[in-house]
């Protein structure tokens, strides 16, 4: 286990190649265990090689493959050098050793890890990654399930893929209970008991998750098992689709389905875009929270949102809180959000499903657990960040309060460290699986042999998946544990740097330019833009930025000396947070304010370089440089044409061109 930053270090081929031999004893290691194997499975039978070698193929093939192979180096080095300290853009970093000779060993035996027939070592090993996981959040192993999925798209997609099944289940029971002459109680939101036939369309579309899975178990225990299960599908959304379903509840309430909403914060990542439209629950459905100042999402506004749709009799499958937004690094106030659930559930008699999208931020928990796994107080976390301000009760709060959402997508291939691809879904009550379960014939195992040899294809999106993941992820918590000895060091000194940065880049001249920044960030991604009082539209602002970002990132060369990306904060969800960054101007502000609807470009520094926090070299400062020079450069004499531009010299504009 790892235990000094030091030794962390050790854990990556670092920026030169350091920990070369690491790496190379590691690969060579797991390519003679393989061979090893090989040579053991039937010794006896012959090889068809040495056949083939005497036709010639094997060195006609072998000039074309080395030729081939060569050319495919020579074109990967090409590539966007994620792994340096001068790469702040995207999401993406260093790999970890142990995780890259994991991936290594194990994609030599290409284990697929649909199903533990195929694949019965790292199909185990992804239950243990998930239990991880699972206890690094707070959520009951026994209780809960996850798996690893390909990234966080599909984490996300299979998270709503469950709440649209769980929020339309008690409808589909009520109906199944009805056909079979039954009936079952049912707890709602406000704590009573209630005869499920007694219930209107609008109090079946208000059961807690955790309630509705009950219905299942009821169930089974009112009638033959094989019977309900038959008769719950007939009568489920999954069966009928959107269309039968609305018709068969129009016949059977006098009342059409009625599209149910997914609230998501304004911050929230693209992909639930396409999850709503793939779904079919529809674009028109996302409706957008807004955030605040630090772009989390707006409690009182969540709130409002509630009401307002209650007011319109629609239900809601979901609020998506993030835990690490995309492009600001926000952490939501998690444990606000919980509070208004449980207020809607009371005042309202409304609820619904909350999913944290900590594809980024999750590994952030590691920092609040002990080796032990016990959970740090406050002061002990700040001993360990070095710090008497951050995290912020707020942010200990809110990553607390993980292991009370109803699920979690956390990706081991973002600040996890680990080679692609790797997100993990995390459900906390397992039995919402069973709502979107698909028997694989050919995979010729039921769920009574469930125990014995797990079907992870049966209650996921995707099929085929690579057992190399999982021994990725698993070799990569081995070496750097899920607490603050490992990932949450990482995390820590990762932080240290984006706050570092962020303060740097308010004390820094830029003068004539002026550095206008979001507040501290909640992880580790920095956002900025710089303004110049000849930019006297959002337009010039923006393109002005939008020049700097060009000149910060990848060419063809890797020219740029160091690299950054952009995002856009777009009125009105982001308004919160846009008014306090041009309120900074003053007067001036009031130049974009009258222009926001083509949002404000910021730049944005993910420093998640597991080095960022050393001083030699100072990359910070270097990072701030090239980003003074950039913008300089972009600056030209007003007044005196043939002048050369001085900081000190006033006469000059941004260029136009
Ligand atoms: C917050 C958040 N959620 C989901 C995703 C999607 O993850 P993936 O690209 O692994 O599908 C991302 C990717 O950046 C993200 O930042």
């Amino acid at each position: 286990m790892a235990e000094s930053p030091n030794q962390l270090h050790s854990l990556f081929l670092g920026p030169q190649g350091d920990n070369e031999q690491l790496l190379r004893e590691l690969i060579e290691s797991a390519l003679q265990s393989h061979l090893e194997w090989r040579r053991a499975y039937h010794p006896e039978d012959s090889s068809p090689i040495p056949a083939l070698k005497q036709k010639g193929w094997a060195g006609r093939n072998l000039l074309a493959l080395e030729q081939e192979f060569a050319g495919l180096l020579a074109q990967l080095r090409g590539s966007v050098p994620f792994f340096h300290r001068r790469y702040n853009g995207h999401m993406l970093s260093e790999q970890t050793i142990p995780s890259q000779a994991a991936y290594f060993a194990a994609m030599l035996y290409n284990a697929n890890n649909v199903s533990a027939e195929v694949a019965p070592v790292t199909t185990r090993l992804e239950g243990e990654v998930a239990n991880q996981l699972a206890e690094m959040i707070g959520y009951d192993p026994s209780s809960c399930w996850g798996h690893l999925t390909s990234g966080g798209t599909i984490a996300n997609f299979e998270a709503l893929w469950i709440a649209r099944n769980v929020l339309y289940h008690p409808v589909a029971a009520r109906l199944a209970t009805a056909a079979l002459g039954v009936d079952i109680s049912v707890l709602l939101p406000d704590g009573t008991l209630a005869s499920l036939s007694s219930l209107d369309l609008w109090q079946l579309l208000n059961i807690r998750p955790s309630s509705s899975l009950d219905l299942w178990e009821k169930l089974w225990l009112a009638a033959p098992g094989p019977l309900i299960e038959r008769t719950l599908k007939s009568y489920s959304l999954a069966t009928l689709g959107y269309q039968d379903y609305s018709r068969q509840l129009a016949a059977e309430f006098g009342d059409e389905l009625p599209a149910a909403a997914v609230l998501a914060a304004g911050t929230s990542h693209y992909s639930w875009a396409k999850i709503v439209a793939a779904l079919g629950v529809g674009s028109n459905q996302l409706r957008f929270v807004p955030v605040n100042r630090e772009c989390r999402m707006d409690p009182d506004a969540l709130w409002r949102e509630i009401e307002s749709l209650t007011r319109q009799r629609m239900p809601i499958m979901a609020c998506i809180s993030a835990c690490g937004t995309t492009e600001e690094g926000a952490v939501d106030d998690l444990h606000s959000l919980l509070e208004i659930r449980a207020r809607a559930e009371w005042e309202l008699g409304v609820t619904f499903h909350i999913h944290s999208d900590a594809c980024y931020g999750g590994y952030a928990a590691a920092l609040t657990r002990g080796p032990d796994g016990s959970r740090h107080s406050a002061a002990q976390v700040r001993g360990i960040t070095g710090s008497s301000d951050w995290p912020s009760d707020q942010w200990l709060e809110s990553i607390t309060a993980l292991a009370k959402a109803d699920s979690i997508s956390i990706d081991p291939h973002k600040m996890g460290y680990v080679p692609y691809p790797a997100g993990a879904f995390l459900l906390k009550d397992r039995r919402g699986r069973e709502l979107v379960a698909t028997d694989p014939p050919y995979l010729a195992i039921a769920s009574d042999r469930e125990a014995e040899q797990p079907v992870i294809g049966r209650f996921i999106f995707e099929g085929s998946k690579p057992g190399a993941s999982a021994a990725a992820v698993w070799m990569n918590h081995r070496m750097i544990p899920l607490n603050s000895d490992g990932h949450g060091r990482i995390i820590a000194s990762t932080m240290r740097a984006a706050r570092k940065l962020h303060t740097l880049l308010g004390a820094a001249n830029f003068s004539p330019l002026r550095v206008l920044r979001l507040p501290e960030p909640d992880l580790n991604i920095v956002c900025f833009l710089l303004h110049h009082p000849s930019l006297t539209s959002i337009r010039a602002l923006n393109a002005f930025n939008e020049k700097i970002y060009k000149a910060l990132s990848p060419d063809e060369h890797m020219t740029a000396p160091y690299m950054i990306t952009r995002t856009k904060l777009t009125a009105p969800t982001y308004d919160g947070a846009i008014e306090p960054l041009l309120s900074q101007l003053g007067e001036d502000a009031a130049l974009y304010r009258s222009d926001l609807v083509e949002g404000v470009t910021i730049l944005r520094a993910t420093v998640m370089n597991p080095f960022s926090d050393e001083a030699e070299p100072d990359h910070l400062r270097g990072l701030i440089d090239a980003i003074r020079d950039v913008a300089m450069s972009l600056l030209e004499p007003a007044t005196a044409p043939d002048g050369v531009y001085s900081a000190n010299n006033p006469s000059f504009s941004a260029k136009s061109t």
